[in-house]
């Protein structure tokens, strides 16, 4: 009982409770409070001056890039936009994809678009929105095709309007769909990862994971939790000390002809090209990259949003996006037709994805 007090009583007085702390004399222990923490700021820093110096040595010489071959990689969102140029591009480098999607159609012309580049392609329907449904088929694909080695959680919805005139159902698909999948996936397919030592966890998130945007209030908190999910786990993983498993997060600008922010009125920034965003994902996964954030001068702008008051913050997102949803973006989208829909969610309005068919611009280059 006595040495518990003592203990907590060394935590009051900022000690470190343990054998050492108690071998000390009482008059040295402040003493000795201090060379420690000296010591710990300088191995601190030597620690970050070499990861500084490995990092700009990288950069310049180049980083060396791991081999996909016969890896097997699950791409959510992969019936169309990026997923599926993300998608043929893995397949050339010898992974076998795993395409899932809500949508039945755009799941069926990916999976034709990546087998006829001669790449290894299976198509799953998957309700992202739904928990038993991705544990189900992540059972499947285990069953199936084997162990999962590379998971890129992509597929996102977005509703675009001012928050007061969103639907709540809306609001709950954007987190069911841009976030909450990101843990069942993960909690399916990591196990495995950690068992061999072998694994790639990718967050798609987006710069409105961490700059708010107008009548984007729910997609951009969903993805600053995304953003958030992807930290906290890499941090975890270190923690616990498995190596061989690796995240990476991913926060694009808007992305010209995906068909998600097709509308957008952006000025200054120009809308990024799809082909080479997906490029610099698989560029990110082939370097164990973990953040890679584009246009990659953002990187240097962000902390700004720190340092200068909220009114100049205010002034850039609203003179750089005017308008991020200029028509509702529910209304310019074609609609889901039954034949489209997948029997298993007839009548599931709620969980339809904003992006129902590639759009007819998409051109998909490898
Ligand atoms: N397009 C952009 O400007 C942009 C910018 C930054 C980040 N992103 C992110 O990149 C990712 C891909 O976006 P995109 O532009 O290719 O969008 P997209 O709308 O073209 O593709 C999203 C895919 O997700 C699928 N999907 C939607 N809901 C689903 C559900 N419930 N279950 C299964 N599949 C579902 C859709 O069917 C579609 O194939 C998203 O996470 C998006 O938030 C996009």
């Amino acid at each position: 009982m006595s040495t518990e007090r003592e203990e907590t009583q060394e935590y009051i007085n900022g000690m470190r409770p343990g054998p050492l702390t108690r071998e000390i004399p009482e008059c040295m222990r402040d003493k000795y409070t201090i060379v420690q923490t000296i010591l710990d700021v300088i191995a601190f820093w030597i620690l970050l001056s070499g990861y500084i110096i490995t990092g700009i040595y990288r950069a310049i010489m180049g980083y060396p890039k791991k081999e996909l071959k016969d890896s097997i990689a699950v791409v959510t969102g992969g019936g169309g936009g990026l997923g599926s140029l993300v998608a043929l591009r893995l397949a050339r480098l010898g992974c076998t994809v795993v395409l899932w999607d809500i949508n039945k159609q755009g799941l069926e012309d990916t999976v034709k678009l990546v087998k006829g580049i001669g790449g290894k392609c299976h198509g799953y329907v998957v309700d992202l929105a739904s928990r038993e449904d991705i544990y189900r088929v992540a059972k499947t694909v285990h069953e199936e095709v084997g162990r999962v080695s590379l998971l890129i959680n992509n597929a996102g919805v977005v509703s675009g309007q001012y928050l007061l005139d969103t639907p709540d159902h809306l609001i709950q698909r954007t987190f069911d769909v841009n976030v909450l999948a990101h843990f069942w996936t993960v909690k399916a397919f990591l196990p495995h990862m950690i068992e061999h030592n072998n694994g790639h966890i990718v967050t798609i998130a987006s710069m409105a994971g961490h700059v708010g945007v107008a009548k984007l209030v729910d997609y951009c908190s969903s993805k600053s939790a995304a953003c958030g999910f992807d930290e906290a786990l890499r941090l975890e993983l270190e923690v616990r000390g498995i190596k061989g498993v690796h995240t990476s997060l991913i926060c694009p600008y808007f992305i010209r002809s995906t068909g998600m922010f097709e509308e957008v009125n952006s000025r200054f920034v120009p809308q990024l090209n799809s082909n080479e965003v997906a490029d610099r994902i698989v560029f990110a996964i082939r370097t164990n990259e973990s953040l890679a954030v584009m246009p990659g001068y953002f990187r240097l702008l962000l902390p700004f949003k720190w340092l200068v008051p909220w009114p100049c913050v205010s002034e850039i997102i609203r003179r750089l996006v005017p308008d991020a949803a200029p028509a509702p973006i529910a209304s310019h989208r074609p609609q889901l037709t039954d034949d489209l829909v997948p029997t298993s969610h007839k009548g599931k309005l709620d969980s339809r994805p904003m992006t129902l068919v590639p759009p007819a611009r998409h051109d998909r280059h490898v």
